[in-house]
C-alpha cells in the first residue's frame, strides 16, 4: 500500500483506510446469522478459517434475517425466500459482546436505511454505536440524504459500487446503464486527465465517504491509489452531483417482501 494513502477515524477511535482495497480485515455477519445466539459462534468460525485471532471490522451484512442453515440463500419449492424473525437490535447487542471479548475491533452495518439505523442508535442500553453504514453508492445514486443522517451521526457511508459495480449476472439488470461509460463523466476525467474510474472514486473521497473498490488488475489497483494525487474543482463536483438518478444496481427485490426490506423508505 502506498504511504499516501490516507485514514479515515471511526467514532470508536479506530481507523480505516479512506479507499477501500479489501486489504483491512473486515468480515460481513451473513444474514442466516442473525440470531444472537449465532453471532460469536460464526465469527468464530471466520477467524479460525482465516487463522486470525480478531478482524479489524465486523459488519451485519444486511437487516433482512434469512433462515437459519447452511444454504446461503435458504428458499422453498416455489423458490421463495425463506425468512426468519429477528430483531437486529439484538444482534447487534450480540456483536457488542464480540467486540468486547476482542474478536472484533470495530462494528458496523451494511444495507442498512436511516430509520433502521436510528432504532440501534436509539436502542436502550446501547454500548457502541455502528462506525460505519456500507451501502450502495455511486453517481447514479449519490446517498446524498443518508450521507448527511450519517454525518450527523458520525457513521462513516462506506461506499460499494462506486464504480457501477461488477455487475454481477444474477442481481444486476443487465440493460442497465453502465456507469463508467456516462458521457458526462467521461468529459469531467477528459478535462481532469484522469479515468472516469478515479474521477468516481475521487467524487466519494472529496464528499466524506469511503469507496471500497475491488480489483484484482496490478494497473488497476495501482491507477485506484492516485485518488489522492488530485483534487476535483466546486464545479466538477457539481456537475457530478447533477448525475444522480436513483439507478440502484442491486435492488436485492427478491426481499422486498421482509418488513426490514431496507429500500422501501427514500434513504
Ligand atoms: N455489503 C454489500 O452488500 C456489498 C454488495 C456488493 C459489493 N460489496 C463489496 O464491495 C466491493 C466493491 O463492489 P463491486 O466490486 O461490486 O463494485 P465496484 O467497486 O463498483 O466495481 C468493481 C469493478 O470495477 C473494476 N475496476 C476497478 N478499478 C478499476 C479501474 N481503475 N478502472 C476500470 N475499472 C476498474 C473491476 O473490474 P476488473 O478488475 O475486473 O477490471 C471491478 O469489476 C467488493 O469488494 C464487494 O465485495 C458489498
Amino acid at each position: 500500500m502506498s504511504s499516501k494513502q490516507q485514514f479515515v477515524k471511526l467514532n470508536d477511535g479506530h481507523f480505516i483506510h479512506a479507499l477501500g482495497f479489501g486489504t483491512c480485515k473486515s468480515q460481513e455477519l451473513w444474514s442466516t446469522c442473525l440470531r444472537p445466539e449465532l453471532v460469536q459462534p460464526t465469527l468464530e468460525k471466520s477467524l479460525e478459517r482465516l487463522q486470525l485471532d480478531y478482524v479489524d471490522l465486523y459488519l451485519i451484512h444486511y437487516p433482512v434475517p434469512l433462515k437459519p442453515g447452511d444454504n446461503d440463500f435458504p428458499v422453498d419449492e416455489q423458490g421463495k425466500v425463506l425468512f426468519d424473525t429477528v430483531d437486529f437490535c439484538a444482534t447487534w447487542e450480540a456483536l457488542e459482546k464480540c467486540k468486547d471479548a476482542g474478536l472484533v475491533k470495530s462494528i458496523g452495518v451494511s444495507n442498512f436505511n436511516h430509520k433502521q439505523l436510528e432504532r440501534i442508535l436509539n436502542k436502550p442500553g446501547l454500548k457502541y454505536k455502528p462506525v460505519c453504514n456500507q451501502v450502495e453508492c455511486h453517481l447514479y445514486l449519490n446517498q446524498s440524504k443518508l450521507l448527511d443522517y450519517c454525518k450527523s451521526k458520525d457513521i462513516v457511508l462506506v461506499a460499494y459500487g462506486a464504480l457501477g459495480t461488477q455487475r454481477y449476472k444474477d442481481w444486476v439488470d443487465q440493460n442497465s446503464p453502465v456507469l463508467l461509460n456516462d458521457p458526462i463523466l467521461c468529459d469531467v476525467a477528459k478535462k481532469n486527465k484522469r479515468s472516469p474510474a478515479l474521477i468516481a472514486l475521487r467524487y466519494q473521497i472529496q464528499r466524506g465517504v469511503v469507496p471500497v473498490v475491488q480489483s484484482f488488475k496490478e494497473n488497476e489497483i495501482k491507477e485506484n491509489l492516485q485518488v489522492f494525487e488530485f483534487q476535483l474543482s466546486p464545479e466538477d463536483m457539481k456537475t457530478l452531483d447533477g448525475l444522480n438518478r436513483n439507478v440502484r444496481y442491486l435492488p436485492t427485490k427478491c426481499f422486498a417482501d421482509h418488513p426490514e426490506y431496507p429500500y422501501s423508505e427514500e434513504y
